[in-house]
């Protein structure tokens, strides 16, 4: 492949996309505008358990991973893209998902299914797939992230490498937690403790990514969306 052509892979980054690569979470402050939506979502939101809420968490990542899956398919068609829509998209699997989804469950179910002596083994399996994707998810951040870097093939292939490491893993990760642990949890706890861990959980939500945050950031994974041309639904539906 000509020296050329191998430079194109992300180098399109500008300093437009640049701006991209602010940190996403201090958007997802921004108040602008929101506050009768939200007060809306609020109402809706009052009661919600901590499965339903971690399992909306993994939502979230399921749409990061069709932002990965699209950029797979960029970099298999040999096609130029905005290095920064990756890098903004790692940075919320940093934030949202690793330093404060796998937080919560690390803090507050899987000791409590050790100490109930339930799913150990699936457990450990958790967090140490935790522990990996957090290593996959620097390198997926290092690789796409620097606007001026000039990406030759062997980064490209590093890069398809790690997005397709982490998507192996993470699909049957939160597929298991959903089927198996988060349906468990409900038994290894009383009544009034599953309630308030849901309460804490939406507390601790808002403290980190502002009142309603997680519409907050349902909001900034849409924006990505649209960059990638992805977000429309109706795209999807065989005709
Ligand atoms: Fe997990
Ligand atoms: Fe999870």
């Amino acid at each position: 492949m000509p020296d050329a052509t191998r430079c194109n892979f992300l180098q399109q980054t500008s300093i437009a996309g640049a701006t991209l690569l602010l940190p996403v979470l201090a958007a997802a402050q921004d108040k602008q505008g929101t506050d009768k939506k939200d007060a809306v979502k609020a109402k809706g939101d009052a009661s919600i358990s901590p499965a339903e809420d971690l399992m909306r968490e993994h939502g979230v990542l399921n749409r990061i991973l069709l932002i990965y899956d699209e950029h797979l398919r960029l970099l298999a068609a040999k096609k130029t893209f905005d290095g920064s829509v990756l890098a903004s998209a790692a940075d919320i699997v940093k934030h949202f998902v690793e330093e404060y989804h796998e937080k919560l469950e690390e803090d507050f179910l899987f000791p409590r299914f050790r100490k109930a002596g339930k799913h150990a083994k699936l457990v450990d399996t958790l967090q140490a797939q935790h522990k990996a994707g957090r290593e996959t998810t620097a390198k997926i951040r290092e690789l796409s992230g620097v606007a001026t870097l000039k990406y030759v093939s062997t980064d490209s292939e590093k890069l398809a490498d790690a997005l397709r490491e982490f998507l192996r893993m993470y699909r049957p990760h939160e597929a298991r937690e959903d089927t198996v642990l988060f349906p468990a949890f409900r038994s290894i706890v009383s009544g009034h403790e599953y309630d308030a861990l849901g309460d804490d959980f939406e507390k601790k939500e808002d403290e980190l990514f502002g009142d309603e945050g997680f519409f907050k950031i349902v909001d900034q994974v849409g924006e990505l969306e649209k960059k990638l041309g992805i977000y429309e639904l109706a795209q999807f539906t065989p005709k």
